[in-house]
């Protein structure tokens, strides 16, 4: 098994201290869930986005985007299942005032003492439970016991379960179901409004526009439509920093296929997806897995999913999932809206409903995962002979923020002024750029080494007399000298390479 040496507490120091991402609303206390990007943390976001959005959209015949509303009509949410079951069971605890999710809970039982405590703990968290058995166990041989999910104890046993952060037996209170989905009103006066929901999934919006979207491009089944947009979730537990949030975005395409085609692009969509990861975000492929849903697992829409889950500080967690959907979407709304949702296939003049394969990633899952798959720390001597330790992000050139930082040697004009001049020239050439000119080079290195930038140049006295510079690469720290007009070529022609690599 890969090893995850980071914790989740550096990424979150180093985001906060770099400037990548911020508790929301940080000066009145925050609010639970929601994240602020940061300058930096802006920047990989939207490079992540733009990779997804060539990679799916631009860079395919099939594939083209939309970007839908985030309130819909209600009845979306009706036709779509999610009113009446995008529900997650609940559990208040009266003594601890928490509240859980019930069937993440787990309980240890002793297999045939049936007169003790259950002692209740969440799936990622069973030290406390622990602590509380071996407090009872102590000298009393009481050491066996078994784990059992929280849902399947018996009814009758109930009264004896301990909370998670309980010291007292029967203080958690019965399941019952919780709507995720955020209302709200819309018209000038709340009571007589009707209510609408912060869309749950950016999935619906595409799903209602098949036929815009199909008559106006004359795209030809098999296709698909491409949206990226915020989806908001009223999660009960929100841990883990920015991956499970209330407010999130979303990356999601739906294919369209013809209905004897759905094992074929579903076994297609899995392939170039996970490839993606590897190819075009620089994810190494032994921190990702995929997790197939088992079939009492499968999501209400689904005829088959499986996760691609990524090594997190936590473990494994999904990142995207991919879904046989079926023609459950379209069928829906076409019995809800009335509306006519098939397709007729003008070469076989054959009319059907399409099903839909989805492929559906997390924006934010993706920056903690490039985050964390980045973050690596090198001990070394520094320049004060002092060991000491460096952190580097180091992210693919594609999703890092900053792709070359430009250093003149001296803050002397004669060197400030035709070093400007060469990252304006970068900039100009597509290349995301900063200039540096503060403290020792060497300093100057590990600023842009913590933020993650693969290049850095280094324009030095030299540099006004045989126009060239110094090019040092973040991974390998080796420097290389090259003329001054070729550096844009060269940069972007690793950076290229890097992605075939
Ligand atoms: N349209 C299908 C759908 O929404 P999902 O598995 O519920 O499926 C898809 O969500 C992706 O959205 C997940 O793989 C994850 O990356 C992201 N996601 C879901 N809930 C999230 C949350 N509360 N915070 C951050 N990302 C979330």
């Amino acid at each position: 098994m890969p090893d995850t040496k980071v914790t989740l507490d550096q990424i979150v120091s180093l985001s906060k201290r770099r400037g990548f991402i911020f508790q929301s609303s940080e000066i009145y206390g925050g609010l639970g869930a929601c994240w602020d990007y940061g300058p930096l943390g802006v920047e990989l976001k939207q490079n992540i986005k733009n990779c997804w959005w060539d990679f799916m959209v631009r860079s395919r015949e099939d594939v083209v985007g939309i970007d839908g509303s985030i309130l819909m009509h209600p009845e979306v949410w009706v036709a779509s299942g999610h009113v009446a079951g995008f529900h997650d069971p609940l559990v208040d605890c009266r003594e601890s005032k928490n509240r859980y999710r019930f069937d993440q809970m787990l309980a240890y039982r002793h297999p045939s003492r049936h007169d003790l405590p259950l002692f209740a703990f969440m799936e990622d968290n069973p030290s406390p439970a622990e602590a509380k058995i071996k407090k009872m166990a102590k000298g009393a041989g009481l050491e066996e016991f078994e784990v059992i999910p929280l849902p399947n104890i018996a009814e009758e046993d109930q009264a004896r379960v301990i909370g998670p952060d309980a010291t007292q037996p029967d203080t958690l209170t019965k399941p019952r179901q919780f709507n995720l989905m955020f209302k709200t009103h819309v018209g000038a006066v709340e009571e007589t409004a009707s209510v609408v929901y912060l869309r749950p999934e950016t999935a619906q919006a595409i799903f209602v526009n098949f036929k815009n979207v199909q008559q106006t491009t004359r795209m030809k089944v098999p296709f698909g439509i491409a949206q990226i947009g915020k989806a908001f979730r009223n999660e009960i537990v929100t841990k883990a920093f920015i991956f499970r949030s209330r407010e999130f975005e979303q990356m999601e395409m739906q294919f369209f296929i013809p209905p004897s085609e759905d094992e074929k692009w579903y076994e297609y969509w899995r392939e170039v997806r996970m490839n993606y990861y590897v190819n075009q975000i620089g994810i190494p492929r032994d921190t990702l897995q995929w997790a197939p849903h088992p079939p009492d697992k499968l999501a209400h829409y689904a005829k088959a999913a499986a996760d691609i889950t990524f090594l997190y500080p936590m473990g494994w967690q999904e990142i995207e999932g991919i879904h046989n959907r079926g023609d459950f979407d379209l069928t829906q709304h076409s019995k809800h809206s009335g509306k006519d949702m098939s397709y007729r296939d003008p070469e076989t003049n054959q009319t059907f409903t399409p099903k839909v394969i989805e492929t559906s990633a997390g924006v934010d899952r993706s920056v903690l995962m490039a985050l964390c798959s980045a973050y690596h720390e090198i001990e070394e001597v520094g320049e004060d002979h002092k060991r000491e330790t460096r952190t580097v992000l180091k992210f693919h050139p594609n999703i890092a923020p900053v792709s070359v930082s430009v250093f003149p040697l001296s803050k002397k004009d004669e060197l400030v002024d035709p070093s400007k001049r060469l990252e304006n020239e970068l900039r100009g050439d597509g290349l995301r750029t900063s200039f540096d000119v503060t403290g020792s080079i060497g300093k100057r290195y590990r600023r842009q080494d913590e933020i993650g930038t693969p290049f850095c140049i280094t324009y030095d006295f030299d540099s006004i007399k045989d126009q060239s510079v110094t090019i040092r690469h973040r991974d390998t720290m080796e420097q290389e000298r090259v003329a001054i007009d070729r550096v844009s070529e060269i940069l972007r022609r690793k950076i290229r390479e890097w992605s075939q690599a």
